[in-house]
């Protein structure tokens, strides 16, 4: 007679003792992160799961509009609301796409999976996330500030400029959740005072690349708005607002010709 059979389902299997301890640790997504963290190797990973790492810093990827992103600890981990500023960059078309605070590059990658024929270029300020992008793209990624390391052949033929700027107010930095907070590096979250202080200095740059009609697309809340479209409007671009349910960009469109271009080839 089989004492055992029966048995089995009563007794906590590996996976019900994981799920247990990511759940106790808050994970809300507790039964899918368990088989991810064991299908990756277990271990180690479930103890830093635990202990508050990004769930893609341990896996290796992010899932970005259907497309496999590879980041890893020290890095922004692209999120789902960004994914309507690769749709609504893609929906122009661009020959010529710059991504700008572009991180591991999960919207140039995106672009470039729709559109097989684009050039892109994509540059962060800082060298980790540089490194990823190069992996995600089939574009030239490059460290710099902002468009400081673009290559003076883009200037006036840009189509899309796409800058997912930090735009977290300083003072709301510390009411982030924690795996952001402690594990996302801070020059990604802090956008200063009003949280605009990259992207003004972005919008002030952004003429001078853009050709006639293109863009310069970024992300921000819904209370930051009206500033920003101002600092758009300051610098001669027509600012537009697109949301969806998750995310709000700014669409601010070149309407001078390059040689109009605020800023043409002088340095700001
Ligand atoms: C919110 S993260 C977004 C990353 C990426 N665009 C995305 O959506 O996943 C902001 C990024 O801006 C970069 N950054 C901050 N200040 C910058 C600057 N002055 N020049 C270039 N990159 C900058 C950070 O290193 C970080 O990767």
């Amino acid at each position: 007679m089989d004492h055992t059979a029966g048995m089995t389902s009563a007794r906590p299997t590996a996976t019900t003792s994981v799920v247990a301890r990511l759940r106790a640790a808050g994970c809300v997504f507790a039964e899918e992160e368990a088989e991810l963290l064991l299908q990756a190797g277990g271990g180690a990973l479930i103890d830093r799961r635990v202990a508050g790492e990004p769930l893609e810093h341990l896996l290796g990827c992010v899932s970005f509009a259907g497309l496999r992103v590879a980041v890893g600890p020290g890095v922004f981990v692209p999120r789902r609301r960004t994914e309507l500023m690769a749709r609504v960059a893609i929906g122009r078309s661009p020959a010529a796409f710059v991504e700008l605070c572009c991180g591991v590059a999960a919207v140039t990658a995106t672009v470039e999976a729709s559109l097989p024929d684009v050039e892109t270029w994509a540059t962060d300020l800082d060298p980790v996330a540089v490194s990823f992008a190069s992996r995600n793209i089939r574009g030239t990624a490059i460290a710099g500030d902002l468009d400081e390391a673009l290559p003076p052949t883009l200037l006036g033929r840009v189509d899309v400029i796409a800058c997912n700027a930090p735009y977290v107010p300083s003072a709301e930095v510390r009411h982030l959740p924690p795996e952001a907070r402690d594990h996302e590096p801070l020059i990604a979250l802090d956008g200063g005072s009003d949280g605009l202080d990259v992207i003004r200095r972005a919008a002030a740059r952004a003429p001078r690349w853009l050709a006639p009609g293109g863009a310069l697309l970024v992300e921000v809340s819904d209370a930051q708005v009206a500033a920003a479209s101002a600092a758009m409007a300051a610098v001669g671009l027509r600012p537009d607002v697109q949301r969806d349910e998750m995310c709000t960009v700014l669409i601010a469109v070149s309407t001078a010709g390059f040689a109009d271009a605020p800023g043409h080839l002088a340095s700001s």
